[in-house]
């Protein structure tokens, strides 16, 4: 861990920049899971989805972003390389074949919901390291993913 003139004492920045690398894994994994399903989607709902699919890891790549520097301004490394997302990701495998439409959609709610639990999670965690500035990161990113986990399932109930 690199020095900082941040106030918030050693124990905790190495407590958050934990939890935040293990959701910055998450997050571009899921990122890359939201592309897959953009460039694959087929049926016909494909522009909805396709365009859908790619606003998605939009914002994800957006919490990426925010998640990782939020890593380097406590004094941690990013763990930005795929080598380290392989071994760090807690977000399910997404399931390689399927094409179909609402398959798709399906598969990225699951990573969606999980992905926003995690962040709630976090944020608790982060409030009793005294880190506030990780716990709303972490409440903006939950309450964006609930969102986007809304567009998802809209799609579904609409089905029943
Ligand atoms: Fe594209």
């Amino acid at each position: 861990m690199f020095d900082t003139r941040n106030d918030l004492s050693a124990d905790s920045r190495a407590k958050a920049i934990r939890l935040l690398n293990a959701r910055l894994a998450d997050a571009i994994d899921l990122g890359l899971q939201a592309k897959h399903a953009h460039w694959n989607v087929k049926g016909p709902h494909f522009i909805a989805l396709h365009e859908l699919f790619d606003k998605l890891a939009g914002k994800i790549g957006e919490h990426v972003d925010t998640i990782a520097e939020r890593v380097t301004a406590l004094g941690g490394t990013a763990g930005g390389t795929l080598g380290a997302v392989v071994r760090a990701t807690s977000v399910p495998a997404y399931p390689e074949t399927i094409s179909d439409g609402l398959a798709h959609v399906e598969a990225l709610a699951g990573a969606v919901a999980d992905f926003g639990r995690k962040a709630r999670l976090g944020i608790d965690e982060a409030e009793e390291l005294g880190d506030a500035d990780t716990a709303d990161l972490l409440t903006q990113v939950s309450r964006e993913t609930d969102k986007q986990l809304w567009f998802l399932e809209a799609h579904l109930h609409a089905q029943r």
